[in-house]
């Protein structure tokens, strides 16, 4: 897969000697022209801000690629976050993926590190990586520490969540509100519950692309200065074994990340990452996949927003090492990490300490049998939707059956959410269309449709609410997700009207939309597609004509390998 160099143009001996002179600013010997060049692919950026505090984990790094024997070389890539990113980061997920592939594929380096952290980053730059299929090692800049408010943990952001509903339901002060904002992100990171950032570094650890425990460590901690080290270390050596994603990244290893993915309970999101980072590399996961998974892989790891601890809990137990010691009878033990050694090797040196059961389960004794992603199938999802069962508030609603209440677009829900007037009640299902990849475009993360602020003041505190867009890995409830094909396409979600019946239940898998076929039908004939009059150019017009649906990754048909069906 990797590019053609077509940089000597006939006369390989004026194509170094011009380099050469060219490279002498940064003080550079000739001899340092045979030895392994390591690119950095920086992303720091005070806008992103879980990317803000990098830089001296970059000076790190450099020392452990110069201790390895290789030369280090900084180079900038995208860098987007979830705060102050508009419409959503996902619009942007591929377009960091093809501008970090194509920056590892046209530049003379031999192997790459490639800092994520905010949560489109890591998935973005494997994908983009997988393409390249130039050696290349994950790092994030590490989760933030723990908040603390009157005397109990803060996590970001499911606490932002909850604090801000409760202080719409009026159970909250205003000064207890503003309290809480300055508590709720407390050192530099990427966001500290298991939400989509802190998933998709454990799906990547454990895929074999990070070294062991870089998922976890805090951002604050010495010992992530002490991975960034290693991870300099590492990536020398794999270029000198000649490791490449392709070899790391195998179908086997995408079984162990969708088990830790599983095992932690975590974020929705990291299921349409995984998807697209296989299918880059030819590799044909699908749903289905997740779904057998999820049935025989148990949920271990007790953390938020599912459960009760944090990343720097997380870490003190050991981390994604820690856990995997505990799955690994359902590992694929003997895959290759970008570290040369298989799991099997690394997991010989680790144990999980007895008082950090709390946090980290036992196979024999784990929070749930199953794991914490459900896919659903029926009539109203007939490709797939996602729900992440232990994040619903009130399991009464895991089987229930209510009236649609319909929101065509995310501008009408926001305009008509709390209306004194909206027909609804706690019974109702809150549908949300036209929010997909296509639709909105981008699938943003707003499945976690409000409670109508007149149900909140009634003591509402969960509905079930199904949509074809995602929810932010740190949120929470009876939420259906990632419904496919999305209304903007067709799909049968964009036909549901108000007052129709649907019918979930989790146990079974279930999604109905209970209207007679006929009618159904009848209102197929009269869909049109949506006529847009926003993002007629530019790389939005690009995106909205490519971007595959959600049960197969959200990426680009163009980016596929040529033997990969779109
Ligand atoms: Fe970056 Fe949450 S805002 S991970």
């Amino acid at each position: 897969m990797e590019k053609k160099k077509q940089t000597s143009y006939g006369d390989a001996g004026f194509s170094r000697f011009i380099k050469m002179a060219f490279q002498r600013h940064l003080g550079h010997e000739e001899e340092d022209f045979d030895k392994p060049v390591i690119g950095i692919c920086n992303t720091f950026s005070e806008v992103n801000r879980c990317h803000s505090h990098i830089k001296p984990m970059i000076e790190v790094m450099k020392q452990g690629v110069l201790m390895a024997g290789g030369i280090p070389l900084e180079f900038p890539t995208t860098s987007i976050g979830e705060m102050f990113t508009s419409p959503t980061t996902m619009l942007y997920r591929n377009l960091v993926a093809m501008d970090t592939e194509e920056m590892i594929a046209a530049q003379p380096i031999d192997g790459v590190i490639l800092i994520g952290g905010c949560d489109k980053m890591l998935p973005a730059q494997l994908m983009g990586a997988a393409s390249a299929n130039k050696p290349a090692i994950a790092f994030t800049g590490g989760p933030m520490a723990n908040g603390e408010y009157k005397g109990k943990t803060l996590g970001a952001c499911s606490d932002c969540r909850h604090f801000w509903q409760e202080y719409k339901a009026g159970t909250v002060s205003e000064e207890e509100i503003q309290e809480i904002n300055s508590r709720l992100a407390p050192t530099a990171g990427h966001c500290m519950v298991m939400g989509s950032a802190s998933t998709i570094a454990a799906c990547a650890e454990a895929l074999g692309m990070m070294v062991p425990g870089a998922a976890a460590a805090p951002a604050t901690e010495n010992e992530r200065l002490r991975l960034a080290r290693e991870t300099g270390k590492t990536i020398v050596t794999a270029v000198k074994r000649g490791l490449r994603p392709s070899d790391i990244m195998t179908e086997k290893a995408f079984s162990n990340a969708i088990r830790t993915l599983l095992a932690v309970g975590g974020s929705t999101n990291a299921v349409i990452h995984l998807l697209a980072i296989a299918k880059r590399l030819g590799i044909g996961l699908t749903l289905d996949r997740f779904e057998t998974l999820s049935r025989e892989t148990p949920f271990l790891a007790n953390l938020r927003p599912a459960g009760d601890y944090q990343m720097e809990d997380f870490y003190r137990a050991g981390g994604v090492p820690a856990l995997l010691k505990e799955l690994q009878p359902l590992l694929y033990d003997e895959e290759m990490t970008i570290t040369g050694q298989t799991w099997k090797q690394i997991l010989e040196r680790i144990k999980v300490d007895e008082v950090y059961r709390p946090i980290i389960k036992s196979l024999d004794e784990p929070l749930h049998k199953e794991g914490g992603i459900a896919v659903l199938k029926g009539n109203l999802a007939p490709n797939g939707a996602i729900i992440k069962p232990k994040a619903v508030r009130d399991s009464r609603l895991l089987s229930h059956r209510g009236k649609a209440v319909v929101f065509s677009s995310i501008e009408e829900m926001e305009k008509r959410v709390n209306d004194p007037e909206l027909e609804v009640d706690e019974n109702s299902v809150l549908i949300l269309q036209n929010a997909g990849p296509v639709g909105a475009p981008g699938m943003p993360e707003a499945g976690m449709i409000p409670i109508p602020e007149k149900l909140l003041k009634q003591g509402v505190r969960d509905m079930v609410r199904i949509s074809d867009c995602r929810m932010s890995g740190t949120a929470f409830g009876t939420v259906v997700l990632h419904a496919a094909p999305e209304a903007a396409v067709g799909g049968p979600i964009g036909l549901v009207r108000n007052g129709d019946w649907i019918e979930l239940n989790v146990e079974k898998r279930q999604l109905i939309l209970d209207v007679a076929e006929e009618e159904l039908e009848a209102r197929r004939k009269q869909w049109r597609p949506p006529v847009y009059d926003d993002y007629r150019r530019g790389y939005t017009k690009l995106y909205r004509e490519h971007v595959l649906q959600a049960d197969e990754g959200c990426d680009f048909d163009f980016l596929l390998p040529p033997n990969e069906k779109a």
